[in-house]
Order: structure tokens, then C-alpha cells, then sequence
């Protein structure tokens, strides 16, 4: 999981590979690096670190080229040194590669290549494609092809973008990992994301698993492995370079947060009439046969997951969230054409969602994605997709796009609920849908009112976090476990509220804050699992509506609007995002780049 890039075209490379990285940068962090081709043999300037390190490093020193490649790194194979830091050479230099990905037999590459003579300055699987690439170019008369030959080679998962010295071109490939083309009027791009040549273009190629591209000045040529040619079209992507950006915030999770208004608005435009629910993909009767759903996804995804699952339960639809990365490995259960599995992923990359998704295809199910990316791999995998509409999200922690995942999520549990047979929509659901156009309002409240620094303020020496809710708040309760955690790095637990006394209420001591989640469902019993732990001297910060029972009991509080129990929890969400960012920030980590995590986990 790392991020690369490709440019071609007039003037110079480097200063737009390098704001190109600056965008990639949520997908990695450990090292940055570029290389570019200047006619008189390849500069490759790498260092550990972020790519503000590699921009020192250029001060001063900028190489000159107009083709070049880049990369951001996180680390799989080897420690985040400058060694092991992209691009990679070969043997005699000829050749430059950066690559998004693992390649399984490298191993055995590695053996065979050193048997002819190669040696290896890293420790990473990546070093073996331009040792493999250099040899292939021995006696090629085709550099296409000697390029085909090395990609044919490789095992595993891989967006690959190679330089050849005194070849004014880039070679690259996609298996497994996303890479999209960038056509501009006369430049081109190649990146994992769009983000990365968003300033400059937004006509877009989204290349499919085994395509080859080879981009030269005058042109693109694509083909398959074995050298046919194929043709892609050509997508126009609808994000504002605006929008990409920090904006006035310190942080990115900071913007995210403030703009779930706008993103939730986004998110429901359009979609109800009435008391109905109109999902674009989805007219009355496309689930007129399905018997029973598997939601599959993982982190801040999955929670939106179990929060969907909980109201498909109650509209009497069988319905299970699966963590991705288990439901390859367990035994989901019989999955037929009557079973619909939906994959929620905001990126549309992770591979452990990718790979469900892929087996549950194969095993014959109607599989429908959830994502924010158009254009993802998952997206272009599942027989449909249903967008988020959250809108870029670059902080790592997901924030924005769990607001609109849920809300999303929301509306297809009625839209399946109105055709599942035997199941039908909650007695309220006119309500319910009156109050989600209240949401965005709503948010913008909690956004301006939030006595979350305060609170964060007072309980920062604690020695643990505990977060509990009851029915759909389970899930809100371990997603602001989960965030916390991620960006404080402070033990942070979230658990059903009834849980605790079968268990975790051995470690309440006066030391661990306890959120508890009121959404006007199921309160009474939460209220007393709050005072099971209050008894034993933890602290109780109630996220509820300012005229709940559980503010009297409770020794601090976090207000949410009064609003139909689906939405609470999102609102108390909001809150619960915003104590963990002040207390990050109190406690001076990295908001945006949480260490050892990227944004988008392409391994499994
Ligand atoms: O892109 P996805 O939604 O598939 O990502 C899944 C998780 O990696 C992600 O939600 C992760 O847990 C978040 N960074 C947590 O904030």
C-alpha cells in the first residue's frame, strides 16, 4: 500500500511529481522518492521519511526531466529506510521502477536473477522488477515487450511505473492495485489516485488488471499482456481540487469532520420521495428474490456495516456484517443467487473487502458496493455500485465518509426492506425520513456547540478510554473507540453497553472515562451498565440529548440534538470524532498520518 506516480510531457517533471506525492501521501508515509529522465541517465533522489524530507533533500539540487516517476511507502518488505525507499534500479542503473503492491515470488526471482550475476541493494520485493526489466532488455529489440516479459513474470499484486535511460516514455502496469491514467492536453499522468494530478487534469483512464501502457510525448498506447491492443475510455472525474485540499484547517480530519454537512447533503440528494427511498442502481423489485445479506468490510467500514446490519435485522431481513478479512477464511454459510452481499469500502482498494468480494462473486451471489470512489476497483468489480458522495477524504482516519456510509447504508436497509419478501420498512419510517433531512443541520449544530476540547481536556491523563452503546450505538461505540485509538495512540476499548459487567468492568478504575451512548432506544438498561461502571469510580461522559435521564447521572456531558434514534448515533459519532482529534492534538500526534497506518490497506 503506497502511492505512485508517472508524468510525461513538456517542461519539467519534478516539481509535479513531488506535489503529486503530497496528494498520495495518505496512502503511505515511510519514505518518498523520484526519478527522472534527463537524457544523460536517470536521477533518482529517495529519502526516508515524508515528502517534505524529500523536498529538502531537492533544495538546491533539483534534477531536471521531462519524464519522471515518484512514490510514498509503506513499508511490507524491509524497515522505512533510504535503501529500501522507491524508486528502485537495476543493476547498471538502466532502469527505474516504482510499484504500489507485493510480489509473492520474489524470492524466487531474486535467486535466479543473482545467479546471473545481479545484486540487490535493498530488502524489498520491489528491487527484483528493474533487475527483471534490465534483463529482459539485454537483446529486446521491443522495450514494450521486454516491459510485457517482466510484468508476465510477477506473482502477486502490483501498479508498476518503470523509466528506461535515454527513453523518453513510461512503462506501466497494473494487477491487483489501482493506477489511473491522466490525460491533459499535453502532459500525461500515472497515479494510484486521481488526487495526485487532480490541478492539472480530470479527463481520467481507469486501467483494468492486466492492462500495459506504455505513455510516450505523442501519445498512449494500451494493451494486454500479450501485446493486443485495447481500448479504455476515457472518464471525466467530478472532484474539485478545492476539495482535496487542507482548506483553512490545521488538519485534514479537522476539515472532514466540519464538512460532514455538506457531505451528508450530498449524500441524500435526490434519494428520498415521500416516505420512499430512490436508490439510482436499485428501481422497486431489484430485491424481490434475495433471502438474506452478508455486509463485508473492514475498520470504520465495518462499523457502518453493523450498523446497517442491525436495521436490516429489525426490517426482519437475515442479514450478517463479516470483518472482510475473516469471511475469505470462515465459512459464511451457504451464499446462493438469493444471497446479496454488499461491500462497504470507502476507498473501493482494501484488499481484504476486494478479496470477499471477489469470492462471494464467484460463488454466485448479487454483490452491490458501497464506496465513495467512482472508478474503484471495487466499484468496477461489483455488478453495482452505490456511491457515498462524501467526497475526497485524505485524513486517515475515516470520519466524513462513516457519516455518509451510514446514512447511505440507512437508505438501502428500507429500499431492501420495501422488496425483500417477508420483510418490511419500520412502522416510522416517514419519520424517519423526514429527520435525515435534518442531519446536515443537525451535525453543523453539534459542529458549533461541541464542548469536546474541554472534555478531552479534563480526561487526558486517563489511563484507558471505554466507549459503550446498545443496538446500533454497539457499532457508533466502537468506531469512537476505534478513532481514538488510531490517532492518540491511548488504549481505547468499545464495547455493548451490557457486555461490560461480563468482563471489561474488572479494568474500571477511576482512570477510565466511560462515553456512553443514548439514542433513545434500549436506555434505560444502558443508563444502569453507566452506573455499573460509575459504582466502581470511572467517570461518565453521556452523549445524549440535552434533556436526557442519563446527563442527571452522568459527570460530564456531550449534547446532541434531539432527532429520530437511526440518527443519534451519527450525531453522537460527531462528537465522539471531535474528542479524539482535541485529544490527539492535546497530546501533539500526527492527526492526519497516524504512525504505522495508511488510508488505503491494499494487502491483505
Ligand atoms: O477504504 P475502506 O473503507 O475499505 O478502509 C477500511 C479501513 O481500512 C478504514 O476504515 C480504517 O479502519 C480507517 N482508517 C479507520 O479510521
Amino acid at each position: 500500500m503506497c502511492g505512485i506516480i508517472a508524468r510525461v510531457g513538456d517542461g519539467d517533471a519534478i516539481r509535479k511529481l513531488v506535489s503529486g506525492l503530497e496528494n498520495l501521501e495518505y496512502r503511505g508515509y515511510d519514505s518518498a522518492g523520484v526519478a527522472v529522465q534527463n537524457g544523460s541517465g536517470i536521477s533518482v533522489y529517495k529519502r526516508s521519511g515524508q515528502v517534505s524530507e524529500l523536498k529538502d533533500a531537492l533544495v538546491g539540487s533539483v534534477p531536471n526531466g521531462k519524464v519522471g516517476i515518484g512514490h510514498t511507502r509503506w513499508s511490507t518488505h524491509g524497515p522505512p529506510t533510504d535503501e529500501n525507499a522507491h524508486p528502485h534500479t537495476s543493476q547498471t542503473d538502466e532502469v527505474a521502477v516504482v510499484h504500489n503492491g507485493i510480489i509473492e515470488n520474489y524470492a524466487e526471482l531474486k535467486a535466479t536473477l543473482s545467479d546471473a550475476g545481479h545484486e540487490f541493494t535493498s530488502d524489498t520485493d520491489t528491487e527484483v522488477i528493474p533487475h527483471l526489466f534490465e534483463y529482459y532488455l539485454e537483446d529486446a529489440d521491443d522495450i514494450a515487450e521486454a516491459f510485457r516479459k517482466t510484468v508476465r513474470d510477477l506473482e502477486g499484486s502490483y501498479a508498476v511505473a518503470a523509466l528506461v535511460d535515454d527513453v523518453h516514455a513510461i512503462y506501466a502496469a497494473r494487477q491487483g492495485s489501482p493506477l489511473i491514467l491522466g490525460l491533459d492536453d499535453d502532459e500525461y499522468y500515472l497515479a494510484s489516485d486521481v488526487p495526485a494530478f487532480l490541478d492539472h487534469t480530470d479527463d481520467v483512464v481507469y486501467l483494468e488488471d492486466g492492462d500495459v501502457v506504455v505513455v510516450e510525448p505523442n501519445g498512449v498506447t494500451l494493451t494486454d499482456l500479450a501485446g493486443a491492443r485495447i481500448d479504455r475510455d476515457v472518464e471525466r472525474v467530478d472532484w474539485d481540487p478545492e476539495e482535496a485540499g487542507k482548506g483553512e484547517y490545521d488538519h485534514y480530519m479537522l476539515k472532514e469532520i466540519h464538512t460532514q454537512p455538506n457531505a451528508l447533503s450530498n449524500t441524500i440528494e435526490g434519494r428520498i420521495q415521500g416516505d420512499e427511498v430512490h436508490l439510482e442502481s436499485f428501481p422497486e423489485g431489484t430485491f424481490d428474490d434475495v433471502e438474506d445479506v452478508h455486509l463485508v468490510a473492514c475498520g470504520t467500514s465495518y462499523h457502518a456495516a453493523m450498523y446497517c446490519q442491525q436495521q436490516l435485522a429489525d426490517a426482519g431481513i437475515r442479514a450478517q456484517a463479516y470483518r472482510a478479512s475473516e469471511y475469505v477464511d470462515a465459512n459464511p454459510g451457504p451464499v446462493s443467487g438469493e444471497t446479496l452481499v454488499v461491500a462497504v469500502t470507502q476507498s473501493g482498494e482494501t484488499a481484504d473487502t476486494l478479496g470477499a468480494l471477489r469470492q462471494a462473486k464467484e460463488a454466485g451471489a448479487q454483490v452491490v458496493t458501497v464506496t465513495n470512489v467512482v472508478g474503484s476497483t471495487a466499484a468496477r468489480t461489483a455488478d453495482e455500485a452505490l456511491f457515498i458522495r462524501a467526497g475526497p477524504e485524505i485524513g486517515v482516519a475515516a470520519t466524513k465518509t462513516f457519516s455518509s456510509q451510514a446514512v447511505t447504508l440507512s437508505l438501502l436497509a428500507i429500499r431492501l426492506a420495501e422488496d425483500v419478501p417477508g420483510a418490511s420498512p419500520p412502522d416510522d419510517v416517514a419519520t424517519l425520513l423526514d429527520d435525515v433531512y435534518d442531519l446536515p443541520e443537525h451535525v453543523d449544530n453539534v459542529l458549533k456547540t461541541s464542548d469536546a476540547r474541554a472534555i478531552a481536556e479534563s480526561y487526558i491523563d486517563s489511563q484507558s478510554y471505554f466507549f459503550i452503546g446498545r443496538g446500533l450505538n454497539n457499532a457508533v461505540a466502537k468506531e469512537g473507540a476505534l478513532k481514538f485509538k488510531e490517532i492518540t495512540y491511548e488504549h481505547a476499548e468499545g464495547f455493548a453497553s451490557g457486555e461490560l459487567k461480563h468482563g471489561p468492568l474488572a479494568l474500571v478504575t477511576p482512570d477510565t472515562p466511560v462515553f456512553t451512548l443514548f439514542d433513545g432506544a434500549g436506555d434505560g438498561k444502558t443508563l444502569k451498565n453507566a452506573e455499573e461502571a460509575q459504582a466502581r469510580g470511572a467517570p461518565i461522559v453521556a452523549v445524549a440529548s440535552e434533556d436526557h435521564s442519563g446527563v442527571d447521572v452522568a459527570d460530564d456531558h456531550l449534547a446532541i440534538p434531539d432527532t429520530h434514534p437511526v440518527w443519534a448515533g451519527l450525531l453522537a459519532n460527531v462528537q465522539l470524532q471531535l474528542v479524539s482529534y482535541h485529544a490527539a492534538q492535546l497530546l501533539g500526534r500526527p492527526i492526519d498520518k497516524p504512525r504505522n497506518l495508511a488510508k488505503s490497506v491494499t494487502v491483505e
